[in-house]
């Protein structure tokens, strides 16, 4: 029996076949236990990518990386009462009202490993004091117009194709990226 589940209810699920799974998958249960606040806007979050990249210098120097996307506007989370006082689509009617008001900027940087760090497996951290290098900045200046549309013909793809950033050994990069182009495919396919 799984104890102390924070932040997520999983009392319906006691003995279940996922109980069983995360009491068998320690860093599967470490991701559900983990607080996720909900922030104030999509402007007002960190985004953590998860995937070691390897980022390779005109040089030739490579050295592997964690991207992240941190908002200028700083971090905000909400208390669960804030949350129950907002409307169910409340993120995404916000970021409509601010972009037209003025642009939603993030830093985008990278951390990077030192030797040693494990680069091909996404549930081990790396410690909090290696060093995160500024990429650039990224400006959201208008919502898309045609929405639906775009969300219909965008296909995710995980690893990246440009050259000097090579994707890491991960295991799941191939599988998804396969995975996510059959899911695409249906999904244009789909009628309006
Ligand atoms: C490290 C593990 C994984 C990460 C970080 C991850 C992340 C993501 C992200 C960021 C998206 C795009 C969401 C969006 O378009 O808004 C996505 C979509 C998706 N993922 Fe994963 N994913 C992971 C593992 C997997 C695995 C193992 C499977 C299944 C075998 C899977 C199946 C899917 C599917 C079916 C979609 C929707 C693709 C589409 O229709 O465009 N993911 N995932």
């Amino acid at each position: 029996m799984l104890t102390a589940l924070t932040n997520t209810d999983m009392s319906h699920v006691a003995g279940s076949p996922l109980e069983q799974y995360l009491g068998t998958h320690p860093s599967a249960l470490a991701f559900v236990q983990t607080p996720k606040p909900p922030p104030s806007s999509f402007a007002r979050e960190s985004y953590f990518g998860l995937t070691a990249m390897r980022f390779i210098t005109k040089d030739g120097v490579a050295r592997y990386g964690r991207y992240r996307i941190l908002p200028e506007a700083g971090n905000e989370h909400l208390d669960p009462a804030a949350v129950a006082a907002k409307g169910a689509n409340y993120l995404f009617e916000e970021i409509e009202h601010r972009i037209a008001n003025e642009p939603v900027r993030f830093r985008l940087v990278v951390q990077l490993a030192e030797q040693g760090d494990t680069v091909d497996d996404v549930t081990v951290h790396w410690p909090a004091d290696r060093t995160l290098l500024d990429l650039g900045r990224l400006s959201f200046t208008e919502p898309v117009l045609d929405e639906a549309h775009e969300q219909k013909w965008t296909i995710f793809d995980p690893i990246p194709r440009v050259d000097g950033i090579e994707p890491s050994a991960d295991p799941l990069l191939e599988l998804r990226a396969a995975v996510y182009l059959l899911s695409g495919r249906r999904r244009r396919a789909a009628p309006e």
